[in-house]
């Protein structure tokens, strides 16, 4: 009888410990598991998120683009030029092109509004009767110097920096206008 009971007992002895060991595995393998998951994570979200947040950092260069030779442009009249975006990527194809209204003030001196409204992005028009710039999204109106006059937008519309070389003026391309004066 006391044998029985000890062999009884060491056969729970033996159940319980194979019953730890399985657990023991268990805790390993899951924590083996939510180590790769989080390994895992980190290689795919740190590549996403620098590629989300890159934009924020690096700014966009600022060059100069040849609009024309002077004599092309007469001195009071605005005319719309375009010329290729600051920082185009390879396959952006036409859509790296953009536009501003041109206008020639005096012998020397040249304005260039972005034709993209303060609104939403319509491209405005320049209306040489009226001496306005139009939207024609949402009725927005901007006065000659590029204040707003009427309408929606919130902002006059940016200028970019113009200057003239060899004869030649040219607008400082910029991811985002940055003068609005
Ligand atoms: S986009 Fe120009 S007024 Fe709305």
């Amino acid at each position: 009888m006391k044998m029985e009971a000890t062999d009884r007992e060491s056969a729970e002895e033996a159940t319980n410990r194979d019953t730890e060991e399985v657990i023991s595995r268990r805790k390993f393998l899951n924590k083996v598991s939510l180590g790769l998951v989080g390994v895992g994570s980190v290689l795919v979200g740190v590549p996403i998120i620098g590629y989300l947040l890159a934009p924020l950092f690096n700014q966009s260069p600022e060059v100069w683009r040849p609009l024309g030779p002077v004599e092309q442009f007469k001195i009071g009249e605005s005319v719309q030029v375009a010329f290729e975006d600051a920082s185009p990527l390879p396959w952006a194809g036409v859509a790296a092109q953009t536009a501003a209204w041109l206008r020639r003030d005096s012998e020397t001196d040249f304005t260039a509004f972005s034709v993209n409204c303060t609104h939403l992005g319509c491209p405005v028009q320049w209306l040489p009767n009226a001496s306005l710039f139009m939207c024609p999204c949402h009725g927005g109106v901007y006065y000659k110097d590029g204040k707003v006059a009427a309408g929606p937008p919130p902002a006059p519309l940016p200028v970019y920096p113009v200057r003239v070389r060899n004869g030649q003026v040219e607008v400082r391309a910029s991811g985002i206008p940055i003068s609005t004066s």
